[in-house]
């Protein structure tokens, strides 16, 4: 059953700036700077047309304005859109954000019936709509970038599945483990980072519009449809919360800076693993920078600037958990502070994904270097401790033994490995000729195979569980 539109455009009144009906001052020129958000916000103008034409469809459905007023309107804003993607607008902070240009651009291009979008609509949940369009989308492109970066490691962790390492604990070398366990560390890390954006997502997808400035609004808004139209989950239930909720957003910066924080680590490995003194990777040029006076650098830059990007994260959660404290209900002009932080976490997490997930097949992997170092620095003591536990000494006997027989061999500038039976036999008489084989590398990894340990079979069924959920056919 169609209605009557609900009101006639001369009614409304727009003049230069939307809301200045009781100013009868111009806005202080600083001030107009000083409160403009558009060089940040303009970055939401797509999803600030694409909620606006969902409000218009749905009050046209709901008869609170004309079909024809709709279509008009509709066209208008393509119009707009399409002169902002070819750089054909003009931006002034007189309009304050992409909001008010938008709606200002429309009444350019449709006339004074534009005057007629905002019906029902305040910037407030008009805003919060435009940012959880923007989120969610950028959060599926994240999740998305995350899988290829998990492919990524994945692949090279198959891919180099003999290659031994030393593993450390205190940057001290520890046991010997598989460089590709190594990896697949890293690979739980981002898997976890995808199912904390995943888990986000679905509070970024709730629809706040109909919300209006706090309190809802007495025009018959059918907020379902426009959920529907916009493809979101679920409709919003308090209007206050509506418009002044910027849990997705500190939610959002929270899971990039703890996905950061894991490729500052990794970062800090690649660093290492890079330089002379470990050698066990080579980045390819591609990846890599020159000194402009030292002839023979080769930096990590990629790595380093990635560790560094990370403090940048760091500070935007920093900046929006510190804007939210004490705001009280609803809208608080602060608010308008939380985009620089997003867009720029959003841009610095995608950069840094994408350039991991391409850097990583060119890292050459020194498996010989990685392998000479886990057979120095007694990396098998605990194994020659286990030794002695299996034959029936307790293990905290066991360690001091093995601990003994590490500062002889220590003194006498041998590994455990390069003693004579005699020499370790004078620690315990537990130990016989099998001790050899027993603290060999290939020994060693081939004992750890609880879920998750560094046994090849361990490694392997993760490498291949995580290929079955990443759908990839391994070579
Ligand atoms: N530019 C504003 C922001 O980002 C839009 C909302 C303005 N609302 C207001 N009541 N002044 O928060």
């Amino acid at each position: 059953m169609s209605r009557m539109p609900l009101i006639k455009p001369e009614i409304l009144f727009m003049s230069q700036k939307p809301w200045d009906g009781r100013f009868s001052e111009n806005t202080d020129e600083m001030v107009e700077k000083f409160t403009s958000s558009i060089d940040v916000d303009k970055a939401l103008f797509a999803s600030d047309i694409e909620g606006s034409l969902a409000h218009l469809k749905m009050m046209a459905h709901e008869s609170i304005i004309t079909e024809e007023e709709a279509t008009k309107l509709e066209k208008g804003l393509e119009v707009v859109k399409g002169r902002i993607e070819k750089g054909e607008f003009e931006y002034s902070d007189a309009l304050e954000d992409i909001h008010m240009h938008i709606e200002s651009a429309l009444g350019d291009v449709a006339g004074s019936v534009a005057k007629k979008l905002h019906t029902g609509r305040s910037r407030n949940d008009q805003v919060a709509l435009d940012v959880r369009i923007y989120l969610k989308k950028q959060t599926l492109e994240v999740m998305d970038s995350l899988i290829a970066l998990q492919k990524v490691l994945v692949e090279t962790a198959h891919k180099h599945m003999g290659v031994v390492m030393p593993g450390y604990t205190h940057l001290q070398r520890a046991q010997p483990v598989l460089f590709s366990h190594h990896l697949m560390a890293y690979y739980e890390m981002f898997k976890r980072d995808y199912e904390r954006f995943s888990d986000s997502l679905k509070r970024t997808d709730v629809m706040p519009l109909g919300s209006a400035a706090l309190a809802g609004t007495t025009f018959p808004l059918n907020r379902e449809l426009t959920r529907e139209i916009l493809g979101f989950s679920k409709i919003s239930d308090n209007s206050m919360d509506s418009v002044s909720d910027r849990d997705f957003i500190m939610e959002f910066i929270s899971h990039a800076t703890i996905c950061m924080i894991h490729f500052s680590r990794l970062s800090e490995e690649f660093v290492l693993w890079s330089s002379s003194e470990f050698g066990f990777i080579t980045i390819s040029d591609a990846f890599t920078t020159g000194s402009s006076i030292m002839p023979q650098k080769k930096n990590p830059d990629v790595a380093e600037l990635v560790r560094g990007k990370s403090g940048r994260v760091v500070g935007n959660l920093m900046a929006i958990i510190t804007l939210m404290k004490s705001l009280p209900l609803a809208y608080n002009r602060d608010m308008q502070e939380d985009k620089e932080p997003l867009f720029d976490t959003v841009n610095t997490l995608k950069a840094s994904i994408d350039i991991y997930t391409r850097m990583i097949p060119h890292v050459k992997i020194h498996g010989s270097v990685m392998r000479t170092a886990a057979e120095k620095g007694f990396l098998n003591a605990t194994d020659l401790a286990d030794y002695l536990v299996v034959r029936g000494m307790p293990f905290r006997e066991a360690h001091s033994v093995s601990g003994k027989a590490v500062a002889f061999a220590l003194e006498n500038g041998k590994e455990l490995h390069e003693l004579s039976l005699d020499e370790i036999k004078q620690f315990s008489d537990l130990v016989s000729e099998d001790i050899f084989d027993f603290l060999s590398i290939e020994s060693m990894i081939s004992r750890r195979i609880t879920h998750g340990g560094t046994g090849y079979d361990s490694v392997k069924s993760a490498v291949e569980k995580a290929a079955l959920l990443l759908g990839i056919t391994l070579g």
